[in-house]
């Protein structure tokens, strides 16, 4: 007989596309049946808990559930990490650590295979480890006005700001920081004591190795059934929230892109090729790149990602800590919450305030009730407007995130 499934995140209740990531856990501790998340659609998922609950181990399970997705929907998908720690490398090795565990569930450690963006050195590192590694390098010519702002705390109004606005306007296709500060150093009209000053920022930025004449293109990045992880571990927060800003911005682009040449295949009966799948963008420690104050980052992830992705097919997963920090649109966007324990009361109000008029019983009671196991977690399906206590499987692949101990 066919096993009676519910999906969340699905209207349809489809059987193809979906997730398995955890069962029906009671509150004596008891697993029921399985739990499986729809994929088929582009979704919103926000996943938070307390410290060292599993938020990235959620996330993890979750997306090696999509690269174990039958060829025939993977190849219509990609999946880009971003890796704020650089913890995922661990996924190209299996989880040893947690055999006992796996086999409960009747599961074999697994690895996946996977491509990270990095810096140099730590390109070389997972060279080493036998990880295809790609350095992270984006195009000078992508980097507007605002970006330059946000990296060095400026305004436009500047004056510093308008030498280098200024530069960029004159430049033409490709060029390089160092392009850029002689286009400075030519422009005569300019105070020597600002150019200087425009050229140590810009020589500053040139020493992070990050942008070059040429670069990695969305194409690289986002690549048919296979996963990317952009280890941005090695750069300042400032530096991860333009990384993040100008790599989301270009993925969304062409996803519009892609999505057009698909209308007008189905509007001519022609067959279209798509280079940049639909696209799965999974954050953790999110509230770097979605917080309260305005940031480059989350204006791209709210008003392109969220407000419209579901049009050219863009999808998130978001990981957190701390819900309370995060812009509140976020939490109204997300049709998937998944609460790991949460105590600060804050956090907890954050999530009282999201769909509480189909909510028997508020989010912030439940995950009060799901206690201290890890793994364990609330989660909130917008679809079906219902509410479910889960336990999540254990990974296949060897988790990084773990907390380090005085011990050894
Ligand atoms: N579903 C699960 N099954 C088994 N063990 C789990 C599960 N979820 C989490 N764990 C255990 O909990 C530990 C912490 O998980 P994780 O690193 O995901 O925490 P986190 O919430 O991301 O914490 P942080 O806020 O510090 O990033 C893992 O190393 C793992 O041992
Ligand atoms: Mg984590």
């Amino acid at each position: 007989m066919d096993e009676k499934i519910y999906v969340l995140g699905s209207r349809d209740n489809v059987k193809e596309g979906i997730l398995k990531i955890g069962r029906y856990y009671a509150i004596d501790g008891s697993l029921g049946s399985n739990v499986y998340l729809d994929a088929l659609k582009p979704h919103v998922i926000l996943i938070c808990g307390k410290r060292g609950y599993g938020k990235s181990y959620t996330m993890a399970t979750i997306i090696e559930e999509m690269a174990m997705l039958d060829d025939e929907i993977k190849r219509n998908i990609g999946i880009v990490i971003i890796d704020t720690l650089g913890i995922f490398w661990t996924m190209f090795f299996p989880n040893k650590k947690q055999e006992k565990e796996l086999e409960k569930w009747r599961l074999q450690p697994k690895n996946f295979d996977i491509t990270i963006f990095s810096s140099r050195e730590n390109v070389e590192e997972y060279r080493k480890k036998g990880i295809d590694a790609k350095e992270l390098l984006i195009k000078t010519s992508e980097i507007e006005q605002h970006h330059w702002t946000q990296l060095f705390g400026l305004s436009l109004k500047d004056y510093v700001m308008a030498v280098i606005g200024k530069a960029i306007q004159k430049m033409k296709g490709s060029y390089s920081i160092n392009d850029l500060i002689k286009a400075i150093y030519d422009d005569s009209k300019a105070d020597e004591k600002v150019k200087a000053v425009a050229e140590n920022f810009l020589a500053i930025a040139n020493s992070w190795n990050i942008f070059g004449k040429e670069g990695i293109g969305v194409k690289d990045i986002v690549k048919k059934g296979r996963i990317s992880v952009i280890d941005l571990s090695p750069y300042g927060e400032e530096i991860k929230v333009v990384l993040l800003a100008i790599i989301a911005k270009k993925i969304f682009e062409e996803r519009v892109k892609e999505r057009k040449k698909y209308e007008e295949g189905l509007l001519t009966d022609s067959k279209i090729k798509e280079d940049v799948p639909i696209t799965w963008l999974a954050i953790d420690e999110a509230h770097v790149f979605l917080p309260h104050e305005k940031n480059i980052s989350k204006d791209v992830l709210i008003k392109q990602w969220m407000r419209q992705g579901r049009q050219p097919g863009v999808a998130l997963i978001l990981a957190t800590q701390r819900p309370s920090s995060l812009d509140e649109e976020v939490l109204s966007h997300a049709d998937i919450i998944i609460s790991h324990r949460l105590t600060a009361q804050e956090d907890i109000d954050a999530l009282n305030k999201v769909r509480p008029t189909y909510m028997h019983e508020s989010i912030g009671d439940a995950v009060k009730r799901i206690g201290k196991e890890r793994g364990v977690a609330v989660i909130i399906d917008d679809t079906s407007e219902s509410m479910h206590v889960i336990k999540i499987r254990p990974r296949l692949s060897w988790h990084g995130g773990e907390e380090p101990s005085a011990k050894h």
